[in-house]
């Protein structure tokens, strides 16, 4: 019996061991997939994290070609302005300039020779003129011929009105580029003032007249830094009372009034004339 029993314990022990190793090797195989799976999350996220990295340098690239695009077209776009503004406002030709020299003629009598302004104290006071900007000079010249400026109470602008009267558009932007391509010249200056309290009334003027009152042509401030004392103190007076600047069609001249008005009083005008004489270049 016992030789039967032997086979069995046999088949017994034999069965044991497949299982064992059937265990064993399951456990194995369970161990191996929990690897792969382990290692393919891995390499999941490690995708994941390359294609997230793709796609924000994909962005990060398009947002730089649009930022790109958008200063090429502000680039565009000054270019225009600077175009248009040329346009409007073209370079003055040489026979522009000779046809305005020829118009000066009748200009001299006060302004003196080449717009270099007369002090004459038996003749009238008129301001250089030489090295002016044609966009200011031109406005003034309108402003004069059109009742802008030069209205009741303003003897000197009225005075110089007749000579303007008959000119042409045309004839002032040539008269106008004429003074432009003049060599400026130093001013006769006449008053004494502060200059250091000048300088502190002046921060009020920076803004539109710069900080060495060379203007702003885009806000249509004019340069003053080239302008005679008494004639810088005889305008603000004008502006402070509205002589100049009281027209509602000047706008800008009424912009300048309100500044003028921040100047308590004469003195204050000719300390305030005294620090621009310092910026003259
Ligand atoms: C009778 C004298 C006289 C004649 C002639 C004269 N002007 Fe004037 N002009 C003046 C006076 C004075 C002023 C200053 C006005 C003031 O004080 O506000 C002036 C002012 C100006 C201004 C403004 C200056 C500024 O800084 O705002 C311009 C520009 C000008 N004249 C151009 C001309 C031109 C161009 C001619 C010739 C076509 C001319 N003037 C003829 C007397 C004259
Ligand atoms: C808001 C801008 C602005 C400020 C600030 C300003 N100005 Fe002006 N100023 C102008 C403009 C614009 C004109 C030209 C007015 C016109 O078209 O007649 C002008 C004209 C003038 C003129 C006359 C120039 C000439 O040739 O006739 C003088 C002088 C002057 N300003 C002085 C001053 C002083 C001094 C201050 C400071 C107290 C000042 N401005 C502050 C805008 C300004």
């Amino acid at each position: 019996m016992s030789s039967d029993q032997k086979p069995e314990k046999w088949g017994y022990g034999l069965t044991w061991l497949i299982t064992a190793g059937l265990v064993v090797m399951v456990a194995i195989g369970v161990v191996k997939l929990r690897k792969t799976a382990i290692d393919s999350a891995a390499h999941l996220r490690a995708e994941k994290a390359k294609a997230m990295e793709a796609a924000k340098q994909q962005f990060e690239a398009e947002t730089k070609a649009t930022e790109a695009l958008e200063t090429a077209d502000k680039k565009a776009a000054e270019e225009k302005a600077k175009q248009l503004a040329l346009a409007a406002d073209p370079p003055a030709s040489a026979e522009d300039i000779a046809m305005g020299k020829t118009i000066y003629a009748t200009c001299a009598a006060c302004h003196g020779p080449e717009g270099s302004g007369s002090l004459n104290p038996m003749a009238i006071k008129a301001p250089n003129l030489a090295g002016m900007p044609a966009w200011y000079a031109a406005t003034q010249i309108r402003n004069m011929k059109n009742d802008i400026r030069g209205g009741a109470g303003d003897m000197e602008a009225m005075m110089m009105k007749p000579m303007v009267m008959n000119l042409t558009d045309k004839q002032i932007d040539q008269v106008s580029a004429y003074l432009e391509s003049l060599k400026p010249v130093a001013p006769k200056h006449t008053l004494k003032g502060d200059a250091a309290k000048g300088k502190a009334l002046y921060a009020t003027c920076l803004a539109c007249h710069m900080d060495k009152g060379q203007g702003n042509p885009l806000v249509k401030s004019p340069p003053i830094n080239n302008l005679p004392d008494w004639y810088i103190v005889s305008s603000l007076k004008k502006f402070k009372s509205k002589v100049r600047g009281g027209n509602p069609k000047d706008l800008t001249g009424m912009q300048m009034s309100a500044m003028a008005a921040t100047l308590a009083d004469e003195q204050a005008m000719k300390d305030v004339a005294e620090y621009i004489k310092t910026l003259a270049e």
